[in-house]
């Protein structure tokens, strides 16, 4: 991640937020660029001492986090975390609505974000528009089973969906087996309208849209790191 020109940024987002994680604590733990920087930070304080347990969002984030000491647990009916911090890709100014999912892991990303009290939002300042949509698309989990057919409903909304590929050219598959259809939109007006419409095709399994799930961002850019509520 050290090629990474924002790295420096995310890391100090993501330390920002993982400062509020205190001894006892149940975590959440994020997927991507900026998450990464956060449990690495939280891997660095259990060395040290500070106990507490955690679940993460991806099979990545699950592996960084067991190799570094970091207790995990499994996600149960009584489950209620303290906090989460997580990556976005798109952060809506004013009503800090997000986009998320780049990183493929949005499923488990809105699960675990449903199980916790608060969801801290780590991004740098480029991440912030006016409007859903303008600087990234929605990424949307479907079932692999008819996926075509979902695609044109998507195209019925106005978006264009595009098949997710890995780097390599394949299909990408996200940590459930499934596909991901990343619909390129216009500025969005209404996200929990579309947010509703999209889940109300058959074969969609969650999409990328977090509405008003957010507690905090952690916004840094060069002037340092701000933070921003609802
Ligand atoms: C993972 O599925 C995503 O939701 C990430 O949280 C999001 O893509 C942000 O990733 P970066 O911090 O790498 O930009």
């Amino acid at each position: 991640m050290t090629d990474d020109p924002n790295a420096a940024l995310k890391r100090q987002a993501a330390e920002a937020a993982a400062a509020l994680v205190t001894d006892g604590m149940a975590v959440g733990l994020g997927t991507g660029s900026t998450a990464y920087f956060a449990i690495a930070n939280l891997i660095a304080r259990v060395k040290q001492g500070l106990r507490i347990t955690a679940i993460p969002t991806s099979e990545r984030s699950a592996t960084q986090a067991r190799e570094g000491g970091i207790e995990l647990v499994e996600l149960t009916e009584t489950t209620r975390l303290d906090l989460t911090i997580d990556g976005a890709d798109s952060v809506a100014a004013g009503s800090l609505d997000l986009v998320k999912g780049l990183g493929g892991a949005l499923l488990r990303e809105k699960i675990v974000a449903a199980a916790s009290a608060k969801l801290l939002i780590v991004v740098d300042g480029g991440k912030l528009v006016d409007k859903l949509g303008m600087n990234a698309p929605i990424p949307v989990e479907v079932v692999p089973f008819g996926w075509r057919r979902v695609a044109g409903q998507m195209a019925e909304l106005g978006a264009r969906p595009v098949l997710r590929l890995d780097p390599g050219g394949s299909l990408f598959h996200t940590d459930g087996g499934n596909f991901i259809l990343d619909c390129h939109m216009p500025p969005i007006d209404d996200p929990a309208a579309l947010d509703s419409a999209l889940q109300s095709i058959v074969g969609v399994v969650e999409t990328g849209l977090f509405i008003s799930r957010t507690t905090t961002v952690f916004v840094a850019d060069p002037a340092g790191v701000r933070t921003l509520t609802p």
